[in-house]
């Protein structure tokens, strides 16, 4: 018999819902009790703690967002915030908890083990930018929302034959950029991982008419050097000497809203068992995430704080492809 509490923080992600529905489930399943924080670590940290059942998780596996709330809440890395939360989870008898979330909701994760919580991490972010796991969950569900952006804006570019600019979430990584970029078949993709300048993007929006496009697309990250408002700027600056405008469009946190597709269910699903399953082999201090297809576990002192890097095969095809 155990009790184990399930925190969702950082940034939301699409198919949170699942893992939070699948960690409850399972637990039953094993015949222990689950409890939810609510509103991240500042819930942590305030014990604002609820207990869940078999229903409390019904009829949220189609639901974006997370059930629990989530937050940014800095003040988690401070030593006696963390120590305040182990207190809490101590009174209430809690064994174990596992943390849903991105680089900083597992550098919290990290925290909290090493002061000897025993803890699971499972790898959800939009940005994909989390070690430890080849997708994270949301990543998909963002990428078709951005996807289906894209494409809409492309049908009007055609029409007008105007060149348009869609800045897309990640943070400091590409990666959202870059797949969305290359599925959306755009013209140039600027990553915070390359160097363009907005005379190369202008270039290649340029080459794209001539070679008798009718429209032109280029996707921004975020996290890039020049991003939507410096090369509005620029393209406004410019816009004689250069011959066209740009039309900019940021997605923002459309692409964080999203109703979850079957792969981050899926994926979801199977992260909030497995975690589940960690617990059940006393397996802490790690991350539950995807390597190969297949639920792997890594340490958390070898996720927290290092940097993904994008596939080089798929940052040659990006540029080979926009023609
Ligand atoms: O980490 C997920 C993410 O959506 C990033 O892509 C984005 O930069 C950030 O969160 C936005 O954070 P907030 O919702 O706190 O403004």
């Amino acid at each position: 018999m155990k009790r184990i509490a399930v925190v969702t923080s950082g940034g939301d992600a699409p198919g949170i819902n699942a893992a939070v529905r699948a960690i409850v489930r399972t637990a039953i399943d094993k015949g222990w009790e689950s409890f939810g924080v609510r509103h991240g670590y500042s819930g942590l940290a305030n014990d604002d703690v609820l207990p869940l059942g078999l229903r409390d998780v019904g009829g949220i596996i189609q639901r974006g967002g997370t059930m629990l709330g989530s937050k940014r809440y800095p003040e988690f890395k401070a030593d006696e915030t963390q120590l305040k939360a182990i207190r809490f989870l101590r009174q209430r008898d809690i064994d174990a908890l596992i943390v849903i979330g991105g680089d900083g909701s597992q550098a919290g994760a990290l925290a909290l083990s090493q002061k000897g919580l025993p803890v699971v991490g499972i790898a959800s972010t939009i940005d994909n930018d989390l070690c430890g796991s080849e997708i994270t969950i949301g990543v998909d569900t963002a990428l078709n929302v951005a996807l289906e952006a894209i494409d809409r804006i492309k049908v009007t570019a055609s029409s007008h034959e105007r060149a348009f600019l869609v800045e897309v979430m990640g943070r400091n990584c590409g990666y959202l950029a870059l797949i969305s970029g290359i599925a959306g078949g755009a013209e140039s993709i600027v990553l915070p991982e390359t160097q363009s300048t907005p005379e190369t993007i202008a270039c290649e929006l340029r080459a794209a008419y001539e070679r008798g496009k009718a429209h032109a697309i280029v996707v921004v990250a975020e996290g890039a050097c020049y991003n939507a408002e410096s090369l509005t700027r620029y393209f406004e600056e410019h816009r004689e000497r250069l011959g066209f405008e740009l039309r900019v469009v940021k997605l923002g946190h459309v692409q964080r809203g999203g109703t979850p597709g079957v792969f981050d269910r899926l994926l979801a699903t199977r992260f909030g068992a497995a975690a589940t399953e960690c617990i059940a082999r006393d397996e802490f201090g790690v991350l539950v995430g995807l390597s190969k297809g297949d639920i792997a576990t890594t340490p958390l002192i070898e996720v927290v704080g290092r940097k993904k890097t994008l596939d080089p095969h798929l940052l040659v095809l990006a540029s080979v492809l926009a023609k």
